[in-house]
């Protein structure tokens, strides 16, 4: 499964043309509704936020690539490091445009090992709607292990977190 993946995509570090990529796929509902934000972005918001991000120096976001048409078809981030623990968060796949299982678990999979060999973290955490069925699995099958429950607005909250 992960050897064709290989073969379909790269991953590398989020460039300023990907984010409508971004905005857009965050933006359908589908998407939207595993966030803690769920509101629709607007094209300013989006900016604005890169922005903010580009000048936060503990934020990593990265952008899965299409090697057919080099095209995004996804993103993940590790932000808010410190001492050496760093969060997992907004894991978004365009299921449309790659079919094939297996793609949150290879970025995953991906992110750990730049966790481990470029930031040199000892620990990441990651937050997940209880009823996020499908992400759930993807964290279970890279290691990750329940520490604690919260709520908000009414949906459960599953705490996370994976020693690297
Ligand atoms: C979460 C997400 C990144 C997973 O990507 P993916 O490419 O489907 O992941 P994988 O194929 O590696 O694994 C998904 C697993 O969930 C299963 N799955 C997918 N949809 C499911 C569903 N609706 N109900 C139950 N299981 C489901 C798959 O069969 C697979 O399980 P398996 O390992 O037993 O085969 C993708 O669904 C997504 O972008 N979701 C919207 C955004 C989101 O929820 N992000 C996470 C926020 S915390």
């Amino acid at each position: 499964m992960q050897n064709n993946i290989v073969h379909d995509v790269c991953i590398r570090e989020l460039v300023e043309s990907d984010i409508e990529f971004l905005r857009l796929l965050r933006n359908k509902e589908e998407n939207r509704k595993n966030f803690i934000y769920q509101k629709e972005i607007s094209y300013e918001e989006q900016l604005r936020w890169y922005d903010r991000y580009k000048n936060t120096s503990n934020d990593y976001m990265y952008t899965i690539i299409s090697k057919k048409d080099e095209m995004p078809l996804g993103f993940a981030a590790i932000y808010d490091v410190t001492n050496n623990i760093g969060e997992f968060g907004r894991l978004i796949v365009d299921k449309t445009r790659y079919t094939s299982p297996g793609l949150g678990k290879y970025v995953l999979n991906h992110l750990i090992d730049i966790s481990r060999e470029k930031l040199e973290l000892q620990r990441l955490k990651l937050e997940v709607f209880k009823d996020n069925i499908a992400a759930i699995k993807v964290y279970k099958f890279c290691g990750f292990h329940e520490y604690g429950e919260s709520t908000s607005n009414g949906r459960k909250i599953i705490h996370m977190e994976l020693n690297i």
